[in-house]
């Protein structure tokens, strides 16, 4: 598969409950330096304009996406960028309990209803990093993220930060990935080495063509 590796991450080996934001309880840890050169094999990757959203996803479910989106995210926040993550799961969403944040207004109430926008972002103590939780599940996830208003959604808010990186659900398993794919500048897959199975990989990556969506790289979690 001809797909650039931005980096093969570690295993995050810490036993403290902070472990899935690692970035942040732990800023000196070799798993940080590696996600800030993830962000900055990105950043060089892309240039300014294909630099505004980023979507992260895997062939298959428990792969390392949130884990990621979230540890990215705090790196690129501490290096004074104004950094939203949207939780584009609306399947199985966790981006709010890495962040322990409430999620009982976000995505889908914007989605929904007519929410404002600063009520449903909520705002962190880490850098310029706000957060866009799924907000309560609904029973329609393929319909809520391939509507007018997601993509409307997404205009003002390219406006309003310097990189949106975006989690979501496997691409084999559900049809809403291929949904948001094109909308976003890049896509980033995230591999499990030992669970990804090449052969998916590769479907992963024909699918991500077929929806006409930008790949830019990979990034392969160690084998825990
Ligand atoms: N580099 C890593 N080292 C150790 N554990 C990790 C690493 N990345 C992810 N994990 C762990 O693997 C599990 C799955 O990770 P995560 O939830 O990020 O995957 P996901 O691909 O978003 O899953 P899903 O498909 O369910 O959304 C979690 O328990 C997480 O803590
Ligand atoms: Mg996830």
């Amino acid at each position: 598969m001809s797909c650039l590796i931005l980096k093969k991450l570690k295993e995050i080996t810490t036993t403290t409950k902070k472990r899935n934001l690692i970035t942040y309880s732990n800023p000196d840890s070799i798993i940080t330096e590696e996600y800030r050169t993830i962000r900055t094999n990105i950043q060089f990757t892309l240039d300014e304009k294909q630099y505004k959203s980023i979507l992260l996803t895997s062939p298959s479910k428990e792969e390392g996406k949130s884990t990621t989106v979230a540890n990215l995210a705090v790196s690129m926040a501490q290096q004074k960028q104004k950094v939203l993550v949207i939780d584009a799961d609306l399947r199985n969403p966790r981006i709010h309990s890495i962040f322990k944040l409430d999620n009982s207004v976000g995505l889908t109430s914007l989605l929904t209803s007519k929410n404002w926008l600063e009520s449903a972002i909520k705002k962190i103590n880490i850098g310029n990093l706000d957060i866009l939780t799924s907000g309560p599940i609904q029973n329609n996830p393929a319909e809520l993220l391939g509507s007018k208003e997601f993509q409307e959604l997404l205009q003002p808010l390219f406006k309003m930060y310097d990189v949106i990186l975006i989690d979501s659900p496997p691409v084999l398993d559900v049809t809403d990935t291929k949904l948001i794919a094109n909308q976003c500048d890049s896509v980033v897959l995230v591999l499990k080495e030992g669970k990804s199975k090449i052969e998916k990989a590769i479907e992963a990556k024909k699918v991500l063509k077929f929806a006409k969506a930008k790949l830019i790289g990979t990034i392969i979690n160690e084998k825990s």
